[in-house]
């Protein structure tokens, strides 16, 4: 799906109906550049497998946390999964109802509590009996009840990667199906909270149902018992966690998804939240870079480009494979293994190691695929490089949605101390 919107035509990359070349020569590499119709058309997948079912999707802004993508998702419908105040401020900015917004995390402070509150959020997805006091006593401070959910740890494997694995009981994640009852029975007494949902989420890049599904089938059982105690939350929250195909994987499309999930939902009262956020933009986008130097040693070949780990942490993080494109076709041209590298100064800076790409010369643009999610959002200054500029392409038009960084954004709000000796 993802060949349908990046593909070659008279030898070139494009994007949607506008040369990737041309998106460049615009505003300089590195730079994100994400798909409209991408991004439409993987909301409107989750939107139509739910058909007239009540549902939610709230899409997890951590994934693309850029006000325009945001905003494009929010004029069609989509609710919010943020787990900062940061991610409040730019869901409310971007045009998304409070109403359509849910906040997860296991650190929420005092005063995003009260900011959220003040907004009137949906619900808050609660983490820890901890947690459950500090909002408690936050709402009655703020004289507003606060909607919760329990975040459930339902502890089934989702078998991804073991740093994006989330429901498990080793992991920091929600509360246990014991706990979370007690938790369920302390807020129902409580007058300043209202118990509103019921919430899980597993991990990310999950590339099979089966997980999803044992893990609704406990949450059923969790339910049917807090019904038998007069307990009746109005959501159940399924989190986030669809993978998608970076490397050849097939992942279930959402709308087998969902389907696999309302095949099981048949009796449910409850309105199903989904927070997808890679499913939705993961191969909405990607990291256009520029080849600087091509060096060489006796044992390998390097080519070192203008984009780094500050700009897509995936590959050092998580040793994440990102296939990469000449932005140029090179067709008979011969083929070398290199490592793609950026120019920061750790050996963990690559984008990609060991891959076959065509010999190119210096200025040539190289596209990094799949990195519309988690890539500008983990993005950072480190080294002192200014974050790239992020493009957003509808049909032949594009836009920039974020300017590059300037050196002078790099010290905004640094001073030096005038100490007196
Ligand atoms: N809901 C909650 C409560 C989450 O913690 C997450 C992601 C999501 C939804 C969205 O998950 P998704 O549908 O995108 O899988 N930086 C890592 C991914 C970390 C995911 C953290 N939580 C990566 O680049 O692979």
């Amino acid at each position: 799906m993802k060949d349908d919107i990046f593909y070659y035509k008279d030898g070139e990359l494009y994007c949607e109906q506008v040369p990737i070349r041309k998106i460049a020569s615009k505003t300089g590499t590195p730079v994100y550049c994400y798909s409209y119709s991408h991004l439409v058309s993987r909301f409107r997948a989750y939107e139509e497998a739910f058909g007239q079912t009540p549902h939610l999707v709230c899409f997890a802004v951590k994934a693309n946390s850029n006000l325009a993508v945001l905003n494009t998702l929010g004029e069609l419908g989509a609710g919010a999964d943020i787990v900062s105040g940061g991610e409040l401020f730019r869901a409310l900015k971007a045009g998304i109802p409070a109403g359509r917004i849910v906040y997860s995390g296991v650190g929420k402070t005092r005063s995003e509590m009260a900011y959220a509150l003040k907004e009137d959020i949906l619900m808050f997805n609660v983490e820890s009996m901890e947690e459950l006091e500090v909002i408690d006593a936050v709402a009655s401070r703020e004289k507003k009840k606060a909607r919760i959910a329990i975040r459930v740890n339902p502890d089934v494997d989702p078998k991804t990667h073991p740093y994006i694995s989330t429901g498990l009981k080793k992991n920091k994640f929600g509360l246990s199906i014991e706990q979370a009852l007690d938790a369920y029975r302390k807020a129902s007494r409580r007058s300043w909270l209202e118990v509103t949902g019921i919430a899980f989420h597993i991990g990310s890049q999950i590339l099979e149902t089966d997980p999803f599904v044992h893990a609704f089938e406990k949450i059923k059982i969790l339910l049917e018992k807090l019904q038998s105690e007069g307990i009746n939350p109005s959501y159940v929250d399924l989190g986030g966690g669809l993978g998608i195909s970076y490397h050849g994987e097939s992942p279930p499309e959402p709308e087998d998804y969902v389907s696999s999930i309302l095949k099981r939902a048949s009796g449910l009262s409850q309105t199903i939240i989904m927070e997808p956020g890679r499913a939705i933009c993961g191969n909405s986008g990607v990291l256009v870079t520029r080849l600087l130097y091509t060096k060489k040693n006796s044992l390998k070949t390097f080519y070192v480009v203008d984009a780094a780990m500050n700009d897509l942490g995936r590959p050092s993080l998580y040793d994440a494979y990102h296939e990469i494109r000449p932005v140029h076709e090179r067709p008979g041209a011969d083929n070398i293994t290199v490592d793609v590298v950026g120019p920061i100064c750790e050996t963990g800076d690559f984008l990609a190691r060991d891959r076959d790409l065509p010999i190119l010369s210096p200025g040539e643009l190289l596209t990094v695929m799949s990195a519309g999610a988690y890539g500008f959002t983990m993005s950072s200054n480190y080294n002192s490089r200014p974050r790239a500029a992020e493009v957003m392409v509808r049909g032949s038009r594009f836009e920039i949605i974020r300017q590059r960084e300037t050196y002078e954004d790099l010290i905004r709000g640094e001073t030096i101390p005038q100490w007196e000796d």
